[in-house]
Order: C-alpha cells, then structure tokens, then sequence
C-alpha cells in the first residue's frame, strides 16, 4: 500500500486539502489592485510584503498537482529532493510520501514565515515523515544557496514565482539527466519559461495540467 492512500497521511491530506480550499485569499489582498498584485507577484524585491500578507494561508498546489508530485517523484525513483515555497507543507508531505515508499532519502524544503514552518513541522510529525525532511527557514535565496546534496532528483518550485530562475540556477549544477522540475504558477515567471523551453539550456518543457510547468533535465 502506499504511504500517500493509507493511514495516517491520507486523512490528514483530506483535512488539509479542506481547509485550503475552504481559506479565503482575497481578505489579505483585498486593498491590492489586480495591477498591484500582480506587479508584487513578478517582483523579485517585494516579494517578503506581498508573502507577509499572506502568511496565514495555505497556498497549497491542488489536489491533482499533489498527486503529480508523488507520481514523477517514485517514478523517478527520487532520492534527493529540493523544494521552494514550503508554506503549511501539503507538498511537501506528497514529496516525503514518495520518498518514503523509494525506499528513504532526503527533502530539503524552504520558507521564510516562521510560523509557516512551525506548521509544516507539525503536520509532517503528523505524517510520520519528518525524519525525510530538512526545514530551511528563512529566504530560499539564502538557504539553498549552500549545502545541497551532490545530486538532486527532483526541484519543487513553489515560492515567489519571480524567483525561479534565480532558484533554478543554485540548484542547477546538482540536477541528474532526468531530473524533474515542477514549477507551479509558472505563468507568472515569463523569464522562467523562456530558460526552460529553450533547448540549448539542457530542458524539455511543457505546460501541464492547469497550472504547472513540468520540466525535465535532458543533460
Ligand atoms: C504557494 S506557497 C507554497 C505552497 C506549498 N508548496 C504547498 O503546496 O503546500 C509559497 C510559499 O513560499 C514562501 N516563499 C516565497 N518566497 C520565498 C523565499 N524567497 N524564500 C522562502 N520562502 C518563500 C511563502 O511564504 C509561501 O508560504
């Protein structure tokens, strides 16, 4: 049976998927324009006040992309995961799930609200997966810029989404020939997804699902 169907993750994803779906956004935001929010969601500066607002949410990925994740990360075999955007930590469980049922490994995952972390913390102790978990508090920028494992199998990028291809480069040297990387809203990254689609950078690229930008390292 696998570790993301049964017993004690599956219901514990149920209520946090629940209570994600059922928190609002817009209250935090509320006094942003849609011109606003959207410049706060393409800068590369402003992102500490346009994620403070938000620090009460859960901001997960979807249902589907959850199970995505566990998908490419067994089928991949990963070992060595690196994630970006850590928040209450509903990817991250699907990550370690994976990670788990591979037989064991290392996700190292990142945020910088303190209180986020003390959260994810708490629900992956209530997952039975914290042992797989590395938490780097603090700006990602920062954390995963030293210290990351010889090889990475998989890269979640779900931070500020300006930040990606500042993210990519401090993980890039690391990632195996078909390594995965799952960048969720990556619309809101052009320069993002002009890197990865272009083939002399060493990616396969595409669109996927609703929202994601599914990459894989070619070389
Ligand atoms: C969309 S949420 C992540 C959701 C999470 N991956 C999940 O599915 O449960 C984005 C998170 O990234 C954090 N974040 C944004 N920019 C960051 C940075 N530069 N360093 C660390 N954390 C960052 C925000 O505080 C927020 O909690």
């Amino acid at each position: 049976m696998a570790t993301l169907t049964t017993t004690p993750l599956a219901p514990l994803l149920d209520r946090l998927f629940g209570e994600a779906e059922s928190a609002e956004t817009g209250p935090a935001i509320a006094d942003l324009s849609a011109d606003e929010r959207e410049r706060l969601m393409q800068s590369k500066t402003d992102y500490l006040d346009f994620y403070g607002r938000l620090k009460d949410l859960p901001l997960a990925v979807s249902r589907g992309t959850g199970t995505l994740l566990y998908m490419l990360a067994r089928g991949c075999r990963a070992r060595t995961i690196v994630e970006f955007g850590t928040s209450f930590g509903i990817s991250t469980l699907h990550l370690a799930a994976a990670l788990r049922d591979n037989g064991g490994g290392r996700l190292i995952t990142s945020e910088f609200e303190q209180s986020k972390m003390a959260r994810a913390r708490e629900h992956l102790r209530a997952g039975g997966l914290a042992d797989l978990v590395e938490f780097r508090e603090g700006d990602a920028l920062q954390t995963l810029s030293v210290d990351l494992p010889e090889t990475v199998d998989l890269l979640l990028l779900d931070g500020a989404k300006a930040l990606y291809p500042e993210i990519l480069g401090l993980v890039e040297s690391r990632l195996r020939p078909g390594a995965f990387i799952v960048a969720d809203n990556a619309d809101h990254s052009p320069d993002y997804l002009e890197y990865v689609r272009w083939p002399a950078n060493g990616y396969l690229s595409t669109p996927f699902a609703e929202d994601v930008e599914l990459s894989m390292r070619i070389n």
